[in-house]
């Protein structure tokens, strides 16, 4: 028998001007999973006591990731994982692509020591089976930057590409305590645009880009830009525009929805400036009466990996 521990990090989806195709890594908070063979093939699940994922390997994000990926490996051998979930599912900072990703990772790592291994985009098509089962859609705005670390651009043939991360970026993501599910949230979208929006949108995203690629941190804020769905998302999150109000007066640079919600990020350029954010933050949560929790973090430049 061989295990192996996985760490796989949060993400930050859309950043505003990018829905589906962009998408960050957190340095915290992350998530937990340990793997270990068994002779023979499939995979086991072990929960913790109060979860309420499924236990059947098929329907379970994890399972079907780690499934999907033996199956590209030949299946050589069984896979038991125990899966602890410190990213609640529904919080909008890819919970659903933390363990799908772990499980893939984990996989690899395991059959790394029978000098077997799958490449980057068999691992990102296993993990997107395994999150497909949670959003019902297959974007990798949040498996790609679990997966490979970074800020991460996903192009219509579905491959990502690492873009430069401006120097002194910090975010604050704030979590209140309640469930949008990602269906949901997209459920309340619209299916057309209008012609002037999707215009604005592609300005914004190509300033986005070029304010990478110049460490302008200012750019990249002004240009995160949500034209597109903000509005229609807006109202599902509990205070957002209180929010929005306190986190610009404590000095963000710009803020939005985080993935599919509740969650939201706000842009600070320094950890004093991140701390100042969620103080502000944390008070609009407490006089709302709505429990949260509220990271600071950077972007993590590390993909899930064995520790
Ligand atoms: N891009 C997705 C959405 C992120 O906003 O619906 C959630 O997976």
């Amino acid at each position: 028998m061989n295990q192996v521990e996985i760490i796989a990090p949060a993400t930050v989806a859309n950043l505003n001007v990018g829905f589906d195709v962009l998408g960050l890594a957190l340095s915290a908070p992350s998530e937990r999973m340990v793997l270990r063979t068994f002779e023979g093939n499939g995979v086991r699940l072990i929960l913790e006591a109060n979860s309420n994922l499924p236990l059947e390997a098929e329907l379970n994000v994890a399972g079907k990731a780690a499934i999907s990926a033996l199956h590209k490996l030949g299946d050589p051998f069984g896979v038991e994982i125990e899966i602890y979930k410190s990213i609640m599912p529904g919080s909008g900072i890819g919970s659903s692509a933390a363990s799908a990703v772990a499980a893939v990772v984990g996989v690899c790592e395991l059959a790394k020591l029978i000098d077997k291994d799958l490449s980057e985009t068999d691992r990102l098509e296993s993990a997107l089976d395994g999150e497909q089962i949670a959003s019902g859609s297959r974007h990798a705005d949040n498996i790609a930057p679990a997966l490979f670390g970074g800020l991460r651009l996903i192009d219509p043939d579905g491959i990502s590409r690492k873009l430069p991360v401006p120097e002194g970026l910090h975010l604050v993501v704030l979590h209140p305590q309640v469930v949008i599910k990602t269906a949901e949230s997209r459920a309340v979208l619209p299916s057309r645009v209008l012609l002037q929006d999707a215009i604005d949108a592609t300005a914004w995203m190509g300033r986005f880009v070029q304010s990478c690629y110049t460490n302008d941190l200012e750019g990249f804020s002004q240009s995160l830009k949500d034209l597109l769905v903000g509005p229609h998302r807006k109202p599902l999150l509990p205070a957002f525009d209180k929010c929005e109000q306190a986190a610009m007066n404590a000095g963000a640079l710009t803020g939005g929805i985080s993935g599919s919600g509740p969650s939201s990020f706000w842009v600070a350029n320094s950890k004093e400036n991140a701390v100042l954010i969620s103080k502000a933050l944390q008070g609009v949560m407490t006089s709302e009466s709505v429990a949260c929790h509220i990271h600071v973090s950077t972007v993590s430049n590390i993909g899930a990996h064995a520790v």
